[in-house]
């Protein structure tokens, strides 16, 4: 009864983990959540009037589907103020969601037979676009020595005649790694040697701890602008991820495709979360610089933590919100409920039963041996939660 492309993806992990943790808090039980991958900070309140103003005044009714020109304005010049990309308003689509946004892209360029080029670990929703699409993923491991990022060697390895996009992502989720401009230029020279179209991440580029920049890869040459589809949005830099808004720019023949996907599917992204982004855009970004004041003391607390249980190695991210430990150290022991870890599912199943804190296991973003942990909660939350699985991890046997 279900088509075949239903019955070939997987639930988002992500999503399943909160969902559970949720259903257990419901019960009553004090979970300690470290699945989410959102702010826990509420949206900037002169944001949230802009969206009330927006719809008291009457803007209720549909927009142009790739959205309102003048978010489109704020977004191309935002691109240009931060980044140094040009874009016209006509090179922009504003999506239900930066992962709205890549699955139009997704859509717009794979087709059976295609090959997606995606380093592991990744964001957990890319393989089943593309699956949905009819493509083929095609994987790059990376691991913790290699800082979880892909070499230009890697790179060229696995591209064939049916390489159609390489997807990148940078800040990171889950590692909140960063590639630097030298290793975007090794892999852009890689790039540059083929047709591939590259779809940039660039969700977390507002949420880097120290000195490291974001480079984008549209920036790095006149070819590689024309390669790169840029998607960003305002769901985890200005605590927006309900209001639903994300954005692709890039080559205008590719924009106006996925576009007329969206026309036919979603249309325009709701009105007032559209002028509510051109206020998170144009308007003060004070918030910001808190939020990231805030999430650099959790992240420096939760790394050092981690890397006190012992067994536990974790690299500090350099950006997003999650910390990515690797706990494999751990396989094979057993839990005080008699269960026995052979991986990171088995292991984040009995931290959730046995002690009531909620991780993503790495294999979801196709990574064994890792789990992540989001730090985009409250210090008093992370301090309990680590206390519980630092007290879990020390009674394996
Ligand atoms: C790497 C990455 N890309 C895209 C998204 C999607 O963002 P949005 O909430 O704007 O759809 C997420 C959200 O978790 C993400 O982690």
């Amino acid at each position: 009864m279900l088509s075949q492309r239903v019955q070939n993806i997987e639930d988002s992990i992500t999503l399943t983990i909160t969902a559970i943790a949720a259903t257990m808090k419901k019960e009553g039980k004090d979970v300690i959540g470290f699945g989410a991958g959102e702010p826990d900070f509420d949206t900037p309140e002169h944001i949230k009037s802009a969206g009330i103003t927006a719809i008291q005044s009457g803007k209720n009714k549909y927009t142009p589907t790739a959205g309102v020109i003048e978010l489109r304005q704020a977004i191309a010049d935002y691109l240009l103020r931060d980044q140094g990309l040009a874009y016209a308003p006509s090179d922009i689509l504003v999506s239900c969601g930066a992962k709205h946004s890549i699955y139009n892209m997704v859509l717009a360029l794979v087709e059976p037979g295609d090959e997606v080029i995606i380093p592991a670990p990744y964001w957990v929703s890319y393989p089943d676009q593309v699956t949905l699409a009819g493509g083929t993923s095609v994987f790059i491991e990376t691991n913790e020595a290699q800082g979880f990022k892909i070499t230009p060697a890697q790179l060229e390895a696995v591209i064939t005649p049916r390489t159609k996009l390489l997807i990148l992502n940078s800040p990171s989720n889950p590692t909140g790694m960063i590639y630097t401009r030298a290793e975007l230029e090794a892999l852009g020279a890689v790039i540059s040697k083929t047709d591939m179209v590259v779809i940039s991440d660039e969700i977390y580029e507002k949420l880097i701890y120290g000195a490291d920049e974001h480079v984008s890869l549209a920036t790095l040459s006149p070819q590689l602008f024309n390669q790169t589809i840029v998607v960003n949005g305002v769901s985890k830099s200005h605590a927006m991820t309900g209001w639903r808004i994300g954005y692709a720019a890039g080559r205008k023949d590719i924009i106006q495709a996925a576009g007329k996907i969206q026309s036919h599917s979603t249309s325009n992204p709701a009105a007032a979360s559209q002028w509510a982004a051109v206020e998170a855009l144009n308007g003060s970004q004070a918030e910001l610089e808190m939020m990231n004041k805030e999430f650099v003391k959790r992240r420096d607390f939760m790394v050092k933590t981690l890397m006190e249980i012992k067994g536990v190695t974790c690299l500090t991210p350099p950006g997003a919100f999650y910390t990515f430990p690797n706990i494999s150290a751990y396989f094979g022991k057993t839990t005080p409920a008699g269960t026995t870890i052979h991986n990171s599912v088995d292991f984040c199943n009995a931290l959730l039963t046995e002690a009531l804190v909620a991780c993503v296991p790495g294999s979801g973003f196709g990574t064994e041996g890792h789990i992540r942990l989001s730090y985009a909660t409250s210090m008093a939350v992370i301090e309990k939660g680590l206390e519980r699985l630092k007290t879990w991890v020390n009674s394996l046997t």
